[in-house]
């Protein structure tokens, strides 16, 4: 007979998390009825209890966040520009007509629900985050095609380790055939929609051996977009910084922070424009970047029957590396941030 034992913060291995839910037991909720939110507190039920006509169940009426919280050197624990994500999930909320949770009301959410499980996020030295998961629901009971009248504001928290396996290990990945959002659709915004249509190409990427699935424009299937859960990156030959620009992907606060940090850190050119899959080529290193995902490097991207390498492969590209070493140094205190980018729980 297995003999399930619960995961605690004292029995947990901290070095070897992937990225999974552990239930840690406190959660932030609040509740939007008859045209207001509630106050908002901590709630011990990992389990929603929510109408079958509920229009998150139906229609995908709801969006969510990623963020993390990170233990530093001295044990303090920050906030990665959480304000971004805190707009983010304001902008996806007016995308899909439900009522906006405020940014103040967001942060203070964070705040008291990372305290609360303060004892789950992990040290230091164990390379391992406090991943945060805020999520806007559309609830109760509606069985038209028209927005809620009820919403759910709920914050989970999770400890995890790299997203893709192996984490700084380059691994390859396909270019799909499928789309994962619309060109005037909901692809700049983080709702559950565009992941559910990214489950089947990714599945078909991953059978295949491959990290995951990238996806090309939705119009002219000629530009690289992003993965199905990171934004993508290149560096040309002679070192500049590259990184696609489409109404249809995710505006990822990795991204704007890497190109700040490109610019002004490593002193080089950043481009915003147009990735032509014909020209993976012109590359010497690529990445995936994202909340979850850090920075992945890639080692290899197939298209059709052509694949391209980079660096050797094996070996982390040196630019990716010095951009790793100033996003995460920044995150988890070792180096010091541009202002206004830290916020200490
Ligand atoms: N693109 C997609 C589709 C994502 O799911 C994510 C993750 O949030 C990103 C990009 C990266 O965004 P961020 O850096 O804000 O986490
Ligand atoms: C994130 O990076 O926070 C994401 O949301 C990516 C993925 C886990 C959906």
């Amino acid at each position: 007979m297995r003999v399930l034992t619960k995961i605690t913060p004292e029995t947990i291995n901290w070095g070897e998390l992937g990225f999974g839910y552990i239930d840690t037991g406190k959660k932030f909720r609040a509740y939007y009825k008859d045209g207001e939110w509630s106050e908002g507190r901590i709630e011990t039920e990992k389990n929603v209890f929510i109408s079958e006509a509920s229009t998150a169940l139906h229609y995908g009426q709801q969006a969510f966040e990623g963020m993390k919280a990170y233990r530093t050197k001295t044990g303090e624990i920050q906030f990665f520009r959480p304000e971004l994500n805190a707009q983010r999930l304001i902008d996806s909320a007016e995308k899909l007509l439900m009522p906006a949770y405020p940014e103040e009301d967001f942060i203070k959410a964070i705040h008291e629900v990372v305290r609360a499980n303060v004892e789950w996020v992990p040290p230091y030295e164990s390379g391992a985050t406090l991943y945060i998961r805020p999520l806007l629901i559309g609830i109760g009971d509606t069985v038209g095609v028209q927005p809620a009248n009820e919403f759910l504001f709920t914050v989970f928290v999770t400890p995890v380790g790299p997203y893709f396996k192996g984490g700084m290990a380059p691994t390859k990945f396909l270019v799909s055939d499928f789309d994962r959002a619309a060109p005037r659709g909901t692809g700049a915004q983080k709702v559950g929609g565009n992941y559910a249509s990214s489950y089947l190409p990714g599945k078909l990427a991953k059978d295949q051996g491959y990290s995951d699935a990238i996806y090309l424009d939705p119009v002219t299937h000629t530009k690289i977009e992003e993965v199905g859960s990171a934004n993508f990156f290149g560096i040309t030959k002679d070192k500049k910084f590259v990184t696609p620009k489409s109404p249809s992907i995710l505006p990822s606060i990795t991204k704007r922070s890497l190109i700040w940090l490109a610019e002004n850190r490593l002193g080089l050119e950043v481009v915003e424009g147009d990735v032509y899959v014909d020209e993976l080529d012109q590359f010497s290193e690529t990445g995936a970047m994202g909340t979850a995902a850090v920075i992945a490097p890639i080692s290899s991207i197939t298209y059709g029957d052509k694949e391209f390498t980079y660096t050797d492969g094996v070996e982390v590209g040196e630019v990716t590396q010095r951009l790793y070493a100033e996003l995460v140094g920044i995150q988890k205190g070792d180096v010091e941030a541009p202002k206004g980018w830290i916020q200490t729980v």
